[in-house]
């Protein structure tokens, strides 16, 4: 049988999905799933540490559901499923947390990052969400974890606690390496070109929700901070903003930076970012015609979910079982 590497990877349905989820991670997926024996998961469980609407994270689930199928990944080739499915993942979860460090964890840039903002509402949950994440990982025996680099830390702390697991008891997890396209790993904040585009962000001037309208998408490009030049010249350091957009350019349209700084030689801001802003509404057409038609079938959406969290369990508790006996858990006979 050939051996091909296994994919997972996975996203919070706790907002419309931005250009940033798309180009930094999203398409990575779907180019992956031909060669590779792929799992894509609905991350429902990390959304629950902060607090959520539990209608809304209902229907963004169909939603986040609709959108993973719209930009191609395929049911049929890939094992598409939802988190809460499958209670593989909150019991190698806290097998894990007995494996983890808190110190380690105090360390991940987005827990200080998030946290800073909370007060004394901080959920503990927010704290071990590495914990969980690295669980999801481990139990699919992931070799690839296709991420954008706002994760990379994450499927660090995944490694080194299936190391550690491995090195205790005996070799049980395969160590999964993190996996990154070559543009868009960081698409940042149209509004502030110094932080990392959100679905969360409370400006909507700073993303594009892979919902938008053509002409509000073109409206936000139009409006993007920039920088007092003219030249279309990638140079994250000094033009993050201009830098930003040459990238988003180049993930709409599959050219490189060097052709987008050629294209562009001579012309002005105005006339590129009008150009970025229809690139980005020509490649979000299609995907939001096959989402409004697959969002308008719920009965098909709850079949692919069930189907798809059979299919993660048979893989999933094998692990789990595997984890459970290495720790010295009697299992049922
Ligand atoms: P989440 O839901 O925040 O984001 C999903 C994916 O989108 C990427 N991403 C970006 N890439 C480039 N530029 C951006 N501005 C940008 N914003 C988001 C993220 O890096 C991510 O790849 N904890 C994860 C979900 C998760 C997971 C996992 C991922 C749960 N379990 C196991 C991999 C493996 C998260 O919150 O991603």
């Amino acid at each position: 049988m050939e051996n091909k590497k296994r994919i997972y990877s996975a996203i919070q349905p706790s907002g419309t999905f931005t250009i940033g989820n798309y180009f930094g991670a999203m398409k990575n997926w779907v180019a992956l799933q031909d060669e590779h024996d792929c799992l894509f998961c609905l991350a429902n469980m990390h959304a629950i540490t902060v607090p959520q609407e539990p209608a809304k994270l209902r229907a963004r689930t169909y939603e986040c559901l609709a959108m993973l199928m719209a930009i191609g990944i395929d049911p049929e080739k890939s094992i598409l499923y939802v988190q809460s499915q499958v209670g593989a993942h909150a019991e190698l979860s806290w097998i894990l947390n007995c494996t983890a460090y808190m110190g380690e964890l105090s360390r991940m840039t987005q827990y200080k990052v998030k946290s800073g903002k909370q007060g004394s509402t901080i959920r503990v949950g927010l704290f071990d969400y590495p914990v969980l994440m690295a669980a999801d990982i481990l139990l699919y025996q992931a070799d690839l974890v296709p991420v954008g680099a706002d994760q990379k830390q994450h499927v660090e702390l995944a490694r080194d606690i299936a190391e550690r697991f491995n090195t205790t008891y005996s070799p049980t997890f395969t160590v999964p390496e993190p996996f990154f396209g070559t543009a868009g790993r960081r698409v940042m904040s149209l509004q502030d070109p110094t932080s990392k585009m959100s679905k969360s962000d409370t400006n909507v001037n700073g993303f594009i929700s892979m919902t938008d309208a053509p002409n509000v998408i073109i409206k936000k490009f139009k409006r993007a901070v920039t920088d007092s030049e003219t030249e279309v010249r990638y140079d994250p350091e000094t033009k993050p903003g201009i830098s930003n957009l040459m990238e988003i350019y180049s993930c709409a349209t599959d050219q490189s930076i060097e052709a987008i700084e050629t294209e562009f030689a001579g012309q002005g801001y105005g006339a590129f970012k009008a150009a970025v802003g229809e690139a980005v509404a020509e490649a979000l057409k299609p995907i939001q015609e096959k989402y409004t038609l697959l969002l308008s079938d719920k009965g098909e959406l709850d079949n692919i979910m069930k189907k798809g969290a059979a299919q993660a369990s048979r893989i999933a508790y094998k692990t789990l079982a595997k984890a459970q006996r290495k720790v010295g858990f009697v299992l049922p006979k």
